[in-house]
């Protein structure tokens, strides 16, 4: 943690009097992940590990993430600074805000599709808002977007929502963020398999496939868009069966768009072989984490076999009273 970091949250901290801290979270999707780059929904289920960051007012803006190098902003040209920095920059152009010095720490692994740089724009543009002590309605997820798209380019601003809002949301690009109801608990269980392909790539990629075959592309897209539509409806009836089939279907179109691994087929086919209810890819594939839906039989076969093979394993939940969890 960074000197100076309180970890109670949005507070100024003690030993930095200057310094206001914020935090944000993660999220993994359970349904509709690259279709919703072009408009269609996707369904994210918020963490409650992610990002935490503190600010104060400073000469030129710095930044350091994690225990990592720190990051000036005085001593380069705009176009050769690190990109962190220049997104750092982006969100505080967006706030309007004068320059910090940034210290941020991450609780969840970076670039393994569960939002980290989401969570790292939010709690930045939190920690600002604190600071400047103004706040304009959606200026937190506009400058948490104007961060994320330095790294992603087209984000459909899925993972920023999830990091402001947190619980089981229902997300498009045009409508934006709202809370699902659930009928029943959701239990999900999440594997970082591999390390995780850059988002901005795999986005790219989808996106030539569907230049050379938009037709078939616009098949898959349509299918998962269909997909989400009926998750909302088994969500809200407690389905869980309906939500698992629903997913494996998703993981299938998925693996036609190309954004799968063997080593992430594999680690669904590991879940299901243990009674997991459904399984697929998370984010934006090419490596990273898988999820699984699970019950209380299924969860600790799934979690112990994925441990086995060498799995650093997360839970989230979240229940009819719209709150969820990390274990
Ligand atoms: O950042 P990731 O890896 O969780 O991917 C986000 C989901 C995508 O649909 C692939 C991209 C986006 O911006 O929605």
């Amino acid at each position: 943690m960074p000197a100076g970091f309180d970890r109670a949250g949005s507070t100024r901290t003690l030993d930095h009097a200057a310094f206001v801290s914020a935090r944000a979270n993660g999220k993994v999707i359970l349904l509709g992940e690259h279709a919703v780059v072009y408009g269609s929904p996707a369904i994210a289920l918020g963490l409650t590990s992610g990002a935490e960051a503190c600010v104060r007012h400073a000469e030129c803006s710095t930044l350091s993430i994690g225990t990592g190098e720190r990051l000036t902003s005085s001593d380069r040209p705009v176009g050769e600074e690190p990109v962190a920095l220049r997104a750092l920059r982006e969100l505080l152009a967006s706030l309007d805000a004068p320059p910090v010095e940034a210290k941020t720490v991450l609780a969840i692994p970076a670039g393994a599709g569960l939002g980290a740089s989401a969570a790292l724009g939010v709690a930045l543009a939190r920690a600002v808002t604190a600071l400047s002590g103004s706040l304009a309605a959606g200026s937190i997820g506009r400058a948490a977007l104007a961060w994320e798209n330095v790294f992603h380019g087209n984000a459909s601003g899925i993972d920023t929502a999830a990091a402001e809002h947190g619980g089981c949301l229902w997300f498009t690009r045009q409508g934006g963020v709202s809370p699902l109801r659930l009928g029943s608990s959701l239990q999900v269980v999440v594997a970082l398999v591999e390390p995780g392909a850059s988002t901005r790539l795999m986005v790219e990629a989808v996106a030539e496939r569907r230049r050379q075959d938009p037709e078939g592309v616009g098949r898959v897209m349509a299918a998962i868009a269909g997909l989400v539509e009926a998750a909302r409806q088994a969500l809200a009836a407690g389905a869980s069966g309906e939500l698992g089939s629903l997913m494996l279907r998703n993981q299938e179109l998925l693996v036609e768009l190309g954004v799968s691994t063997p080593g992430l087929d594999r680690a669904c086919g590991l879940a299901l072989g243990q009674g997991a209810l459904g399984a697929k890819l998370t984010g934006a594939g090419g490596g990273g984490c898988v999820i699984a839906l699970v019950d209380g039989e299924s969860r600790t076969r799934v979690l112990d076999a994925w441990q086995r093979v060498g799995f650093s394993c997360l839970e989230a939940k979240a229940g009819p009273d719209a709150s969820s969890a990390l274990g």
